[in-house]
């Protein structure tokens, strides 16, 4: 097949990666999406970080099996335990969320003073921090962990009271040190994006999903790897397959509402150990 209708592989700890499939798709609607959910260990950010690098090898490698051209890590978390590693393992691209946002912040920021909210993990990693740092050593990070806001997003409760009491009590802390940009280091949070925004008065509120989007569509130019369409006149759509390790009402409910279409087709996969390592397979 050619390499070019080769689907693009997005990985994530469970629902909240489909922002970045739906960003991806939103920029390169052409292209086929091939998405491993790994529902079954769900959460990564207040995993050990032996885990969550085991957990994405194994993602990484079921995606390889379905024959992607580029596998995308969508998971804050496991971006920063485990891209370099994959990156260093495998030999198609790899693209992670948090060069994009770090990126994007950098750019933005005119007080030299950057925010960034994620998971457990995600913080006590340092992945943003070192990645503005390589970027502007002269910026100063603020890191905060807010680990309520993921299951209260997925409890629906985006516009609920207690969010908004939750947001302010965790943001405080950039508002007193006059961070002009926030990065949001997790996938959930680009459902949160207004009412971080509300709180955040004259802050840059940056998204990660969309960043890590138009990272790809440069790599897909640069690496000449593109979908095209099969005619001028005929534009067919990407497909969406959707893999997953667990299936929950919560993953259809939220990922309908990301995705704005119905999820009707979901491949549920199986793990088994071998030599201590996980393999995904699809059942026969
Ligand atoms: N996907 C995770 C992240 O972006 C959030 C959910 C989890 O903890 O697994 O960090």
């Amino acid at each position: 097949m050619d390499v070019r209708d080769r689907p693009i592989g997005v990985f994530d700890s469970g629902i909240g990666g489909l922002t970045v499939a739906a960003a991806i798709k939103r920029a390169v609607p052409l292209e086929h999406i091939v998405y491993f959910g790994d529902l079954l260990h769900l959460p990564y950010g207040s995993k050990s970080s032996r885990a969550v690098l085991d957990f994405t090898r194994a993602a990484v490698q079921f995606l390889l099996s379905r024959s992607v051209k580029l596998v995308v890590i969508a998971c804050n978390t496991a971006t920063s335990i485990a891209k370099e590693q994959i990156e260093a393992e495998i030999d198609i691209p790899v693209v992670g969320v948090i060069n994009p946002g770090a990126q994007a912040a950098c750019n933005l920021t005119r007080s030299a003073k950057i925010g960034v909210i994620g998971t457990e993990r995600t913080i006590s990693s340092n992945a943003y921090r070192d990645a503005i740092h390589t970027l502007r050593p002269e910026i100063s990070v603020y890191q905060k962990a807010t680990p309520l806001l993921v299951p209260l997003i997925e409890e629906g409760w985006q516009s609920h009271p207690v969010m908004n009491l939750v947001l302010s009590e965790y943001l405080k802390v950039f508002e007193v040190d006059g961070v002009d940009a926030v990065v949001l280091g997790c996938t959930h949070y680009p459902l949160i994006k207004s009412e971080v925004q509300d709180i955040l008065h004259g802050v840059t509120v940056v998204d990660s999903a969309d960043t890590t989007a138009q990272a790809i569509v440069e790599i897909l130019r640069e690496e000449h790897i593109q979908r095209e369409p099969a005619s001028k006149s005929a534009e067919s759509e990407g497909y969406y397959k959707i893999y997953l390790t667990d299936y929950t009402d919560v993953f259809k409910s939220m990922g309908e509402r990301i995705l704005n279409m119905a999820i009707d087709d979901v491949n549920i996969i199986t793990l088994n150990w071998t030599e201590g390592k996980i393999n995904y397979h699809i059942p026969q």
